[in-house]
């Protein structure tokens, strides 16, 4: 089932996107010793990865995950790593481990290594994967038409973005990012209610809007802050 939710303002939504992670990962932690959580960039997450900071998590029981990376060094302001470092991963006593895509080294090398990385975990890989959705449809960094769309075995991929300042992205698959047990968008902005009404009423293909592919999984909640 998918679940549309719209708020007013950036506090509602960030308090009530943040309520719904917390619970999730506290319910999961009552029959689990550890719980996987793959985390977006962007600026959407921001304010809910902060009052995330705040919670009751038990983070020495929770493994991070990056969704996706721009080829940018770790220090950048356009690192994801780095995003979620600052406000999140750094501001959390305890944190089990944050897995992430080591920008240091060739892309071919990053995305194997992730690869391997996320193969010695058993199914379903993650517990929760958090994304965003771009205007132009993207989710991950999985752009329009990319021919990573159509992977169905990879868990993660090479591709490209229409944003020449960081063009080249690291992302989990489709096969990847829906082997998990529940999805939660995090959408910000006024510029995306079109993109939102296309998406959640499933009028493009996936190439014209790769998002839609999520809505595909059985547990997809989605908070909207136009
Ligand atoms: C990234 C993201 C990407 C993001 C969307 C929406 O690296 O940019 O992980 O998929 O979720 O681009 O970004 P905003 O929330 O900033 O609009």
């Amino acid at each position: 089932m998918t679940q549309f939710r719209k708020f007013k303002n950036t506090d509602e939504y960030a308090k009530a996107a943040a309520q719904v992670i917390e619970d999730f990962i506290l319910e999961k932690l009552k029959d689990q010793k550890i719980v996987r959580v793959a985390l977006s960039g962007g600026s959407s997450p921001i304010p809910v990865y902060e009052a995330l900071a705040k919670s009751n998590i038990l983070w020495s029981r929770v493994a991070l995950f990056l969704v996706d990376e721009r080829y940018v060094p770790l220090n950048s302001k356009a690192s994801n790593y780095k995003m979620i470092d600052d406000v999140l991963a750094s501001q959390v006593k305890n944190l089990r481990k944050f897995y992430h895509y080591n920008t240091r080294d060739p892309i071919a090398t990053i995305v194997d290594q992730y690869q391997k990385t996320l193969e010695q975990f058993d199914h379903p890989l993650f517990d929760l994967v958090v994304l965003g959705l771009g205007a132009d449809g993207h989710t991950a960094s999985l752009f329009p038409n990319d021919p990573a769309l159509h992977e169905t075995s990879r868990l993660v991929a090479h591709t490209t973005s229409p944003d020449a300042n960081t063009k080249d992205r690291m992302t989990l698959t489709f096969p990847a990012i829906l082997d998990s047990q529940k999805i939660i968008f995090l959408i910000q902005g006024e510029d995306k209610q079109k993109t939102v009404a296309d998406f959640t009423h499933q009028k493009k293909t996936v190439d014209e809007l790769p998002a839609q592919k999520i809505l595909e999984h059985p547990d997809v909640e989605i908070f909207f802050a136009p």
